[in-house]
């Protein structure tokens, strides 16, 4: 295996921050934790600590709620013009895009993904979010109902802001998370308290600097660094919120509905998935073998809509096979700072043990290694990416997300599309799905027929900021982005006039 763990390089931007006290965002001022600690950030590729973040918790959280519910319901805020909102998300697009070259480099360090990936995906992903939203600030109208009661009404809707709203993010994506999350809930009027991923909470916080910039109104947008059981915990069982936002694992999403039926706040979910990418055999096979290697190997194969489950017809599975063990073993591995890396480590000693265990536990049940297989080096949390082949839908490998550059293949023989559309949804999931055709029958029909909140043709791991996204059964609730994100983050209020 080809790794070259070079010398990180950092341009001067990244530098003066790494080299600043790092203090958490609450109401519009830079804060220590109020207990004093805190905790260390960690380069996965080095295993150096790169910084000290400060340990938020529940005393925290009750100061960024008491300072988002102040700015919410504050004129500076709730009065703003919706032209001016717009105004304000749209230039938190333009400050992103100053900083992008050093945001890409501070994401890079901290989640080890190519820098290359995070400058092209990450940053401009993030910028193409605040500009797609600002445009709602100025369209979340109502409507006239034509109602049949008896007499003389007028009735009408109007969309208000949910209110206060505690957005709990995860590490693949730290900063298009916090993206994803904040641009919408901008738009629409809320005030929000965001606790990023400890182990990824860098581009956070340098984001925070941004929106100060901006010039957003104190405590509308508060960020805590801290731990899940302790912040996260905290911002999901809070009275004081209105609704939380939680993209992470399925088993924390749970204790999150759990967590929120104290006020019964409103939750939207984005969580795991076993996403199936099925190649037919009337399929372009050099563009479908490098779309279905990087629906699994791109971002390490930490992704929630990773192509985890690769199905190849019989009469072209070993070219398939073989194709994904080829690009496997090109690709090339290393620091994500270098702009020539393909795949950088994992993001935390946590993942790699886990991933680790999925591999062995795969070799175990009676998989084969196709190639990949192991752990690489004693430094940095790398893993090889691996070609699982001889797996059966009982394995662990094949039910459970594993979060890292692994792929399970397996063939199908049977040209009826139900009984295709059968194993792909042989999963509790449902976020995503590629198909591999050329036959628009079968990429038509099978769109309908899979239970995923996203369908992919001859393209997997698609995004766009107007292009909504999310899961079906234990992949979430709701849906981020397009106008379908607008229903998360506001609530309708029905007016009726009795004009006698
Ligand atoms: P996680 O679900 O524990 O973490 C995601 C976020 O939730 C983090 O900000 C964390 O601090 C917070 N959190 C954790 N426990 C919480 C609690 N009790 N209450 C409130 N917030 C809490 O995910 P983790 O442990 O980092 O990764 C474990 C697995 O989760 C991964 O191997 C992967 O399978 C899956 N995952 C899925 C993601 C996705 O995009 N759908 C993203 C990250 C992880
Ligand atoms: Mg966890």
């Amino acid at each position: 295996m080809n790794i070259a763990i070079a010398k990180p390089k950092l341009g001067r931007d990244s530098k003066a921050f790494l080299a600043k006290k790092h203090r958490m965002f609450i109401d519009g001022k830079w804060v220590e934790a109020k207990s004093g600690q805190t905790f260390p950030v960690e380069d996965p590729a080095t295993q150096e600590t790169i910084g000290q973040v400060p340990a938020g918790d529940k005393a925290d959280i009750d100061l960024a709620v008491a300072a988002a519910r102040r700015a919410f319901e504050g004129k500076a805020w709730s009065r703003m013009l919706p032209a001016d909102r717009a105004k304000l998300v749209w230039r938190i697009g333009d400050l992103l895009e100053k900083h992008a070259d050093e945001f890409a480099e501070l994401e890079a360090l901290d989640n080890g993904k190519p820098v290359t990936n995070a400058r092209r995906d990450d940053i401009d992903g993030s910028i193409g979010m605040f500009r797609y939203m600002s445009g709602w600030a100025t369209r979340l109208n109502g409507e006239t109902i034509p109602v049949s009661s008896k007499g003389n009404w007028h009735c009408y809707t109007m969309r208000e802001p949910v209110g206060v709203v505690g957005q709990i993010i995860p590490w693949n994506f730290p900063l298009m998370m916090a993206a994803w999350k904040l641009a919408p809930a901008l738009a629409a009027g809320c005030a929000i308290i965001l606790k990023p991923a400890e182990q990824t909470p860098l581009t956070a916080l340098r984001f925070g600097e941004l929106l100060q910039e901006a010039g957003l109104p104190d405590g509308v947008v508060n960020i805590v660094t801290g731990f899940g059981e302790t912040a996260g915990a905290a911002l999901a069982n809070h009275d004081g919120v209105d609704k939380v936002a939680f993209t992470g694992s399925t088993e924390v999403g749970k204790l999150i509905v759990k967590a929120a039926a104290g006020n019964l706040k409103r939750v939207s979910l984005e969580l795991g998935g076993k996403s199936p990418a099925i190649v037919f055999p009337d399929a372009d096979l050099d563009k479908a073998i490098t779309g279905t290697a990087s629906a699994i190997f791109y971002n390490q194969g930490q992704c929630c809509t990773a192509g985890s489950r690769l199905f190849a017809h019989r009469s072209i599975y070993d070219k398939v096979v073989e194709g994904m063990v080829e690009r496997a073993t090109k690709i090339k591995v290393g620091h994500g700072l270098d702009p020539s890396v393909e795949l950088g480590p994992l993001v935390s000693k946590e993942q790699h043990t886990k991933v680790a265990g999925y591999i062995e536990s795969g070799r175990k049940d009676g998989a084969a290694i196709a190639t990949g297989g192991h752990v690489i080096g004693n430094q940095g949390y790398f893993v090889e990416p691996t070609v699982l082949t001889k797996t059966s839908r009982d394995m662990k490998v094949v039910r459970e997300e594993i979060f890292g550059p692994v792929v399970c293949v397996q063939s199908f023989d049977d040209d009826d599309l139900e009984a295709v559309a059968k194993f792909a949804n042989d999963t509790e999931y449902g976020l995503q799905a590629s198909i591999w055709t050329r036959n628009l029958k079968t990429a038509h029909t099978l769109a309908r027929k899979i239970k995923a909140g996203t369908i992919c043709v001859n393209n997997h791991n698609y995004g766009d900021a107007a292009w909504p996204f999310g899961g079906y059964k234990q992949s979430g609730w709701g849906r981020e982005m397009g106008k379908e994100v607008m229903e998360n983050y506001t609530e309708t209020k029905s007016v009726a006039i009795n004009l006698g």
